[in-house]
């Protein structure tokens, strides 16, 4: 029999499927439902720093001047609309779904700036996470701030994290930086216990005819997987901590490859959104499975890391190396 089992941030999981970040975590039924189909751990949808430093604002104003004006830093704050939720009742969620379920629940702050707001890493804790995931999603679009400056900065902030709380600490990046083992590393070093990779940039558009600048969220394909399949290749080994693959997972080959990149976990969103059924949990599964078996593996744990860039014949296939043979195989034009 094939064993699926894995590891990840310490926590024994019967497979790697974990349903990433998203609304799917909003109501007890679903998360229920998506437990029933067999993922194996779930993350929560993020409660915003912006959304704690907006509850405190309130709070300081209404306590001060009372209900009826509107505090100027609060029109600073941007408004998740439908996707925001109250601290307390985001609280009120993982406990919840901790009661509701029996694999894990991974809670999941969102941030970027060190401050009161991280005390909610360890409210997270005692509602009764078993993990949290710390999400830096930040866009850098001043000048005169170096990403070093930022990149201090966030290794201070998963550090002031990670002292806060007892249970591990997974961070999940973008993949704009100029070193992507050098910050892996660093954060490490900072304490977090997984790195998820990566975070999915939404990119705005434009409308021509009402010029304005447009947003629209739209899922991933299969297609997305290549970048954090890379990555993970080329981290595999490389430092000290587990790594779970978001971006880009639809299919059981993709989760195969996530498998054998080097990743403990494959996260999914977009195909759970996409196909709300759930039974593609089930199909995703049972084809991982019917594949191993027919090329002989016997356990996912012998999979991981198989075709990272320290495993290949090629480690030159994951660098620039490779560039220039890339170009080269597209086809001779007429
Ligand atoms: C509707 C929606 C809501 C999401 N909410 C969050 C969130 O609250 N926090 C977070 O870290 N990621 C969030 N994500 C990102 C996903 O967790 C995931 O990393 C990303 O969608 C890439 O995975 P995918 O290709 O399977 O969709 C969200 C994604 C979608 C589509």
């Amino acid at each position: 029999m094939t064993n699926l089992s894995t590891t990840y941030l310490g926590l024994n999981l019967k497979n790697p499927l974990v349903a990433s970040a998203s609304p799917l975590s909003k109501k007890i039924d679903r998360a229920r439902k998506l437990e029933e189909a067999g993922i194996s751990a779930i993350v929560m949808f993020s409660l915003f720093e912006e959304q704690i430093t907006r509850e405190s604002l309130e709070m300081d104003h209404y306590l001060s001047r009372g209900k009826d004006s509107f505090p100027e830093a609060l029109s600073q704050l941007p408004d998740g609309g439908l996707y925001s939720v109250s601290p307390e009742n985001y609280l009120n969620q993982v406990a919840g779904l901790k009661k509701a379920l029996t694999i894990p629940v991974i809670g999941s702050l969102n941030g970027v700036s060190r401050g009161g707001w991280t005390s909610y890493a360890r409210k997270i804790q005692e509602a009764g996470a078993d993990a949290l995931e710390l999400n830096m999603y930040y866009l850098a679009t001043d000048p005169n701030v170096s990403s070093n400056e930022i990149e201090n900065i966030q290794v201070e902030l998963v550090a002031e994290i990670k002292s806060a709380i007892s249970i591990p600490l997974a961070v999940k990046i973008g993949p704009f930086v100029t070193s992507i083992p050098n910050f892996a590393k660093r954060l490490v070093e900072a304490g977090a216990d997984g790195l998820v990779l990566f975070n999915r940039f939404y990119q705005p558009d434009f409308d021509l005819e009402e010029l304005e600048v447009v947003h629209s969220l739209d899922l991933s394909t299969s297609a997305e997987l290549r970048l954090p399949l890379r990555w993970i290749s080329i981290l595999y080994g490389k430092i000290d901590a587990d790594l779970a693959l978001t971006s880009g997972i639809h299919t059981s080959r993709d989760v195969l490859k996530a498998m054998m990149a080097g990743a403990q976990v494959a996260m999914l969103a977009s195909e759970l959104l996409w196909d709300g059924s759930l039974e593609r949990v089930k199909e995703i599964l049972s084809h991982t499975q019917t594949w191993m078996e027919e090329h002989e593996y016997q356990s996912i744990k012998q999979m991981q890391g198989s075709m990272s860039q320290k495993s290949v014949k090629d480690p030159a296939a994951f660098e620039r190396a490779n560039y220039m043979k890339v170009l080269g195989s597209f086809r001779e034009l007429p």
